[in-house]
C-alpha cells in the first residue's frame, strides 16, 4: 500500500523563460536570458553585450558589465531561452497532453518582464497579464491547478542594467508591485504560490575568479539575498490579505551533502555547509528572522549588512506557508585533498563511490531525499512539496517515433518510493512536480540534449525541427503511477 495521501498533487514543472519562447512579443521586455548564449555540459553558457564603444564582448554568469557596456543581443550566437520550446503559443496543446497524463498540478512561472518589460512601470502590460489568465483558466478547465513560481531567474534586464539588479533596495519595492499584480489578477485562478525559485542559490553556488575580492562578492550576494527576503516576506503578506486562502512557499535548491569521511572535521564541515548552502535561506522565510550562526557566516568575509529595523518586521509577519525545494542528486564535503572530483553544474566536489552518475555528472541518490525530507520537516514542521526532480538525460527517438527512456522511469520510481518512505515516516508531503515534464532549455548548459520530458519536444540546439510533441514511454508510466496514487509504479 502507497502512503500518499488522497489528494496528492502530482504533476510537472517548467519555467517561463526555459519553456515560453517569445521573448519581444506583446510588449514583454528582455531578461538575463535573452542574451545567454547556448553551452554545453564543458563549455559554459555566455552572456552578450556591447562596450561603451560598440564592441561586442562576452562575460561569465555572474561577472559584471564593463563600465558603459549594454547587455545586447549579437549576431553569431545562437540564443536558446529566444525560442524555449514555443509553449507561449502551444500550452493549449500541452496542458492537453498533461491532462492526458492525470496532473493534478502544473508548476509555472510568470516572467516578470511580460508583465512588466522595464520593471520599474506604474501599470502592467496588459497583454502580458491577459496572456496568464487564458493560461490560468485553460488549466483549471483541464482541472489542474496552477502553482506558479513568482521569481524563476529572470530579473528584467532593464532592472539589471539601470538599478543594479538586487544589490539596489529599490528592487523590494519592483518586485512587490509585480507580485502584488499577480495576486490580484488571477485571485480565484491561483492559489498555490512560491516567492522566488532556488533563493538560495546566490551563496550556494559563489564562484570567484582568481584574484577576485571574495569578501566583495560575498557583500553583494548577502545583501542581494536580504533584499529578497525582505521581498518575499511582503509578497506573503500582500498574497495573504488579497485571498487568505493562499498557500505561500519557498523554494530551495535541495543539493543534500553528506561528510565524505568520519573525520569529524568533516562531519561539522558538512553542517556548517548545510547552513550556509541550505537552511540559511528557509530559516529566514520559516522562521521569520536570521539564525544565530548567520553572524558567523557574515564574519567569514567580513559582510556588513544594511538590515532596517522595518525589515525584521517585515520578516517576522512575512513568513512562509510550506517548505518546497527542488532535489535532483546529492553531494559530498570534505575537508580532505579531493582526487576524484565529478564535473557538471552544480555538481562539483568529491565522487560518492556508493552512487551512480548521470551524463552531466549528477549523482543518483533517491535516499539522500528521503533523507532530506525528514530532516527538514523535523526542523519546520511545515507542509512540503518536491516541486523539481528528474533526470536531464539523452534521448533518442526511433524511427517508429517511439521514445525509449526506462533510465528516467527508475530514475522516477526509486523517488516516488523514497518520498512514499518519507510520507510513511510522518512528513507531511502534499504535492511533487517533475522537473521539464515536458523537454526544456536546461537553465545550466543552455541545452535541449539535456531531455528531461515525459514529452518530446523535435527541437535540436541549434532550434532546429518542427516543435511537435510525442509521448515518450515515461509519459505512459506517470499516468499510470498519478491514476493509482504512486501504487503502481511497475
Ligand atoms: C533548477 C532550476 O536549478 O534545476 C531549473 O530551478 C533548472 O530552472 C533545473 O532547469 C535543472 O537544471 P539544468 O541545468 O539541468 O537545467
Amino acid at each position: 500500500m502507497s502512503h500518499f495521501p488522497k489528494d496528492f498533487l502530482w504533476g510537472g514543472a517548467t519555467a517561463a523563460n526555459q519553456v515560453e519562447g517569445a521573448w519581444n512579443e506583446d510588449g514583454r521586455g528582455p531578461a538575463l536570458t535573452d542574451v545567454t548564449t547556448g553551452g554545453t555540459v564543458n563549455t559554459p553558457r555566455l552572456i552578450t553585450y556591447l562596450d561603451k564603444d560598440g564592441n561586442p564582448g562576452t562575460l561569465s554568469r555572474g561577472q559584471s558589465l564593463p563600465e558603459g557596456a549594454h547587455y545586447a543581443v549579437l549576431d553569431g550566437y545562437y540564443y536558446p531561452n529566444h525560442l524555449g520550446v514555443d509553449e507561449y503559443h502551444r500550452y493549449k496543446e500541452d496542458f492537453a497532453l498533461f491532462a492526458e497524463m492525470g496532473f493534478k498540478t502544473y508548476r509555472m512561472s510568470i516572467s516578470w518582464s511580460r508583465l512588466f518589460p522595464r520593471g520599474d512601470e506604474n501599470e502592467p502590460n496588459k497583454a502580458g497579464v491577459e496572456h496568464y489568465r487564458k493560461v490560468f483558466e485553460e488549466l483549471r478547465k483541464n482541472n489542474i491547478e496552477p502553482l506558479v513560481t513568482i521569481w524563476h531567474f529572470d530579473t528584467p534586464m532593464y532592472l539589471e542594467e539601470h538599478y543594479g539588479g538586487w544589490n539596489n533596495r529599490q528592487l523590494i519595492d519592483f518586485y512587490t508591485k509585480f507580485a502584488t499584480t499577480c495576486f490580484t489578477e488571477y485571485k480565484g485562478l491561483v492559489h498555490y504560490w512560491l516567492t522566488f525559485n532556488e533563493i538560495n542559490n546566490t551563496v550556494s553556488f559563489v564562484q570567484v575568479p582568481e584574484g577576485a575580492d571574495a569578501d566583495k562578492i560575498y557583500q553583494e550576494r548577502y545583501q542581494q539575498l536580504h533584499h529578497q527576503f525582505v521581498a518575499s516576506a511582503k509578497a506573503v503578506q500582500i498574497g495573504h490579505a488579497v485571498d487568505p486562502s493562499n498557500m505561500i512557499g519557498c523554494m530551495i535548491c535541495g543539493v543534500a551533502t553528506y561528510p565524505a569521511t568520519c573525520d569529524p572535521a568533516d562531519v561539522l564541515e558538512n553542517r556548517h555547509s548545510w547552513e550556509r548552502k541550505l537552511l540559511y535561506c528557509s530559516d529566514v522565510q520559516c522562521r521569520g528572522y536570521y539564525p544565530t550562526y548567520a553572524q558567523r557566516l557574515w564574519n567569514e568575509h567580513n559582510v556588513q549588512l544594511d538590515i532596517t529595523d522595518e525589515d525584521l518586521i517585515d520578516l517576522a509577519n512575512g513568513t512562509v506557508d510550506m517548505y518546497t525545494f527542488s532535489y535532483y542528486m546529492s553531494n559530498l564535503v570534505t575537508t580532505h585533498k579531493v582526487t576524484d572530483t565529478v564535473g557538471g553544474n552544480f555538481s562539483l566536489g568529491a565522487r560518492n563511490e556508493y552512487l551512480q552518475y548521470s551524463d552531466w555528472g549528477w549523482a543518483f541518490d533517491p535516499t539522500g531525499l528521503q533523507y532530506y525530507l525528514e530532516t527538514l520537516y523535523d526542523r519546520y514542521e511545515l507542509p512540503m512539496m518536491v516541486v523539481e526532480n528528474g533526470l536531464g538525460a539523452y534521448d533518442t527517438v526511433e524511427e517508429d517515433g517511439s521514445i525509449h527512456d526506462p533510465f528516467r522511469i527508475d530514475y522516477y520510481r526509486e523517488h516516488i518510493k523514497a518520498m512514499d518512505r518519507a510520507i510513511a515516516n510522518g512528513v507531511e508531503l502534499i504535492g511533487y512536480t517533475t522537473w521539464g515534464c515536458i523537454d526544456v532549455v536546461s537553465a545550466g548548459t543552455g541545452e535541449i540534449r539535456k531531455r528531461y520530458g515525459f514529452i518530446y519536444v523535435d527541437v535540436d540546439d541549434e532550434g532546429n525541427g518542427t516543435l511537435n510533441r510525442s509521448r515518450k514511454d515515461s509519459f505512459y508510466w506517470y499516468k499510470k503511477v498519478i491514476a493509482s496514487n504512486g501504487e503502481d509504479l511497475a
